[in-house]
């Protein structure tokens, strides 16, 4: 049974060491600029270093590339600007021995900050020793293999062709692992179908940890009146890497899978739609050691990671946690497999009515997405001894017709009958949810648009825990004792 206590405010750490360690690789916090823009040259990620980011992942040096113009597109949700962000950039754009000069001077100058070179070049030993020889000698704290990149670079044999063949990841990652003397990782494209073969691989090959995820293909768009995907390239678009907030459930999920894993489990840095210290907090939890950010710090600017700072630390204080290493992973139980989960676990919806503005919505979600148990005739005990539990919304709607002069206002029914206003008032449409046939699908408190309106309450049930396996094991018992008394 997996321990479901709730870890409580112990108000007893004055100050959390949120220091980071991966595979070797140390940080004063867990907060990395991811590789990419932010971290295109050596004045970005000495800016960056001043606003409080532990570590930066060099945007990724390689051969000398072209890039487009233009090659950013993005989905807006509900007001909110860039929730997922497409790109179609190339790697690093500045020559190598630029790039490497620079990791020189931020390392001088920002000794206790991580700085890790990213790397991606043709799939050679040569090539590949080469690079990591230069980045070394450069002062790089560590390594991160790019096999992720999915646009442009793997048409040319590089990034995801790597990261989606577990052969060609194992060898270029041994290749590196023969002359690196800093700690490597892998950082694993999500555009495959399970991301364990390539972490296994990477294991294989000798890395010492991984980063996930990169970017997830996508097409964000199509202009309807040029006909053009975006981002428009002069009248044509490729397909591009996803990442942002959108990302982040898909991030979350993988990075469990390779946690989870024996065969894959390395020191892992965590990336995916991570603009806040609770998101940064779930992926710690999940079991990463630091976290990368890319999108948010192109969105909000490097002074994001001071509120990511002081929230975790926060947060730690209350939890009573010390270090990272108090709660890194601790929600790796939690993640069962479906089979596992109890069957004798209910909840049901629960309508708060001084809080609900009778907008119906949850009724509308209820009928037609649901269950088809949260009525309008709204009743607060039984009415001429008689509670309707089963009414279609034909009926509902001919009885709340018939019933609209006279259906107390919820919120005044305290009031006694000679108080309440004669008229009904939209108040009036305040739902009730009919809990012997709600399954508990939570759909109805999601689409509630008032905080803590809907809430689920568990129905004790009297029944001891039942999984989908012991359920059907019993019943496979049953058979057996049955056939025999036959
Ligand atoms: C414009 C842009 C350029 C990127 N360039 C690189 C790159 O050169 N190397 C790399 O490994 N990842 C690159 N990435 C991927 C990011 O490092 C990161 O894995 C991804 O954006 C997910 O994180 P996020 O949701 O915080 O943005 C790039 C992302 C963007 C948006
Ligand atoms: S969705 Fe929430 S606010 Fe709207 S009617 Fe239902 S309970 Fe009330
Ligand atoms: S939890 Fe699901 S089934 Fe129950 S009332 Fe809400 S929408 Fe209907």
């Amino acid at each position: 049974m997996p321990d479901t206590r709730k870890f409580n405010s112990v108000p007893n750490i004055a100050a959390p060491n949120i220091a980071a360690n991966v595979a070797g690789i140390q940080s004063p916090n867990p907060f990395w600029l991811a590789s990419a823009p932010p971290t295109n040259c050596g004045e970005q990620i000495m800016r960056a270093f001043d606003a409080g980011w532990g570590g930066a992942v060099w945007k990724t040096i390689g051969e000398p590339i072209v890039n487009v113009s233009s090659r950013y597109s993005s989905i807006d949700w509900n007001g909110q600007r860039m929730m997922g962000l497409n790109n179609i950039e190339l790697i690093s754009d500045r020559p190598i021995e630029v790039n490497l000069r620079e990791i020189a001077q931020v390392k001088k100058l920002y000794p206790k900050n991580a700085v890790i070179a990213s790397l991606m070049v043709e799939s050679t030993r040569e090539a590949w020793h080469a690079i990591v020889k230069q980045s070394e000698d450069a002062g790089a704290d560590g390594l991160e293999l790019n096999f992720g990149c999915p646009h442009g670079m793997s048409e040319r044999g590089m990034g995801s062709a790597v990261g989606q063949v577990p052969e060609y990841a194992e060898m270029i990652t041994s290749w590196v692992k023969e002359v690196a003397s800093t700690p490597v990782l892998v950082k694993l494209t999500p555009n495959i179908t399970d991301i364990r073969a390539v972490a296994r691989a990477a294991k294989r090959g000798g890395a010492d940890g991984l980063s996930a995820i990169n970017t997830i293909n996508s097409i964000t768009g199509i202009d309807l009146d040029t006909f053009v995907p975006r981002p428009n390239v002069d009248g044509a678009s490729s397909h591009g890497g996803y990442c942002g907030p959108a990302v982040k459930p898909i991030a979350l999920n993988l990075v469990q899978q390779v946690m989870s894993d024996p065969a894959s489990m390395l020191p892992l840095s965590g990336i995916g739609g991570i603009g806040t210290w609770r998101d940064a907090a779930e992926f710690l939890l999940l079991g990463c050691s630091s976290v990368q950010v890319c999108t948010a710090a192109m969105h909000f600017g490097y002074r994001i990671v001071e509120d990511m700072i002081d929230g975790l630390q926060n947060w730690m204080s209350e939890k009573g946690f010390a270090t990272i290493e108090d709660f890194r992973g601790l929600s790796l139980p939690r993640v069962n497999e479906w089979k596992h989960l109890n069957l004798n676990y209910k909840i049901v919806a629960h309508i708060h009515e001084d809080k609900c503005i009778g907008c119906d919505l949850c009724y509308t979600a209820c009928w037609d997405g649901a269950h088809q148990c949260i009525h309008l005739d709204r009743v607060s005990g039984p009415v001429d001894g008689h509670v309707e539990v089963h009414s279609k919304p034909p009926d509902v709607v001919a009885r709340s017709r018939a019933e609209i002069t006279v259906t107390p206002i919820p919120k005044l029914d305290h009031l006694d009958r000679s108080q309440r206003l004669p008229n009904a008032t939209p108040l009036a449409r305040i739902p009730r949810v009919d809990e012997t046939e709600c399954v508990g699908c939570n759909l109805c408190s999601l689409v509630c648009p008032v905080e803590e309106c809907i809430t689920m309450e568990r129905i004790d049930l009297g029944l001891p825990p039942q999984s989908w396996e012991q359920r059907t094991a019993s019943q496979a018992t049953a058979a057996v004792t049955n056939v025999g008394a036959d």
